[in-house]
């Protein structure tokens, strides 16, 4: 037991020397964990093409602006456009895999893992690697 607690204790300051080493800054910013959080600015998204997946299982990337939509437990925005059933031209209507539960049962309706979209799906930014690193695309 008290061998564990040594090595707890020599990997949380090991990773915390790493995190300061590197710099590395939540998107909620370098703010306390007990303070309120201050809000972060609006991204300059990239809104003009797709930028393509990088392997198979790769949620895609939302190749517009999603400012104005909410996801909420009264409803979702994004479910307008990308339902089955929606009429928006254009819009990619979510997968099968979405309507899964983990039991691998089908729903008639989106399963409740797959309702909070942006989990998953983030819009897309040509942003640098927040620290180096080896990372290949299978799409090469
Ligand atoms: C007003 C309709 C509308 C709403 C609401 C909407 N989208 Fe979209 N979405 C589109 C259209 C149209 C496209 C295709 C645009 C393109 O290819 O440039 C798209 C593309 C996407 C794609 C890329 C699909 C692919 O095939 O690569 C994803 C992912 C996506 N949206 C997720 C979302 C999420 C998550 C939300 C909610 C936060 C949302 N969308 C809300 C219309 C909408
Ligand atoms: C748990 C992660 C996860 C969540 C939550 C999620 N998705 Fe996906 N989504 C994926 C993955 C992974 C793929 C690619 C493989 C696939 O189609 O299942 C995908 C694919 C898609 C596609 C492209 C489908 C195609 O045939 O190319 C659209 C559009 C999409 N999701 C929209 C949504 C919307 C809208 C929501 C919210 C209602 C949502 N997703 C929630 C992981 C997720």
């Amino acid at each position: 037991m008290k061998k564990l607690s040594i090595v707890i204790l020599l990997l949380i300051s090991s990773s915390l020397a790493w995190a300061g080493a590197t710099n590395v800054v939540s998107l909620r910013g370098d703010v306390a964990l007990d303070a309120p959080s201050v809000t972060t600015a609006t991204k300059e998204w990239l809104v003009d093409g797709k930028i393509n997946r990088e392997y198979a299982q790769q949620p895609p990337l939302i190749p517009h602006d999603i400012e104005d939509f909410s996801i909420n437990q009264k409803g979702n925005d994004c479910l307008s456009c990308h339902n089955w059933n929606s009429k928006m031209p254009g819009a990619t209507k979510v997968g099968i895999s979405h309507f899964l539960t983990r039991d691998n049962h089908t729903l008639a309706n989106i399963s409740p893992r797959r309702y909070f979209c942006t989990q998953c799906h983030v819009p897309q930014k040509d942003a640098k690697p927040l620290i180096g690193n080896m990372f290949r695309s299978l799409a090469e």
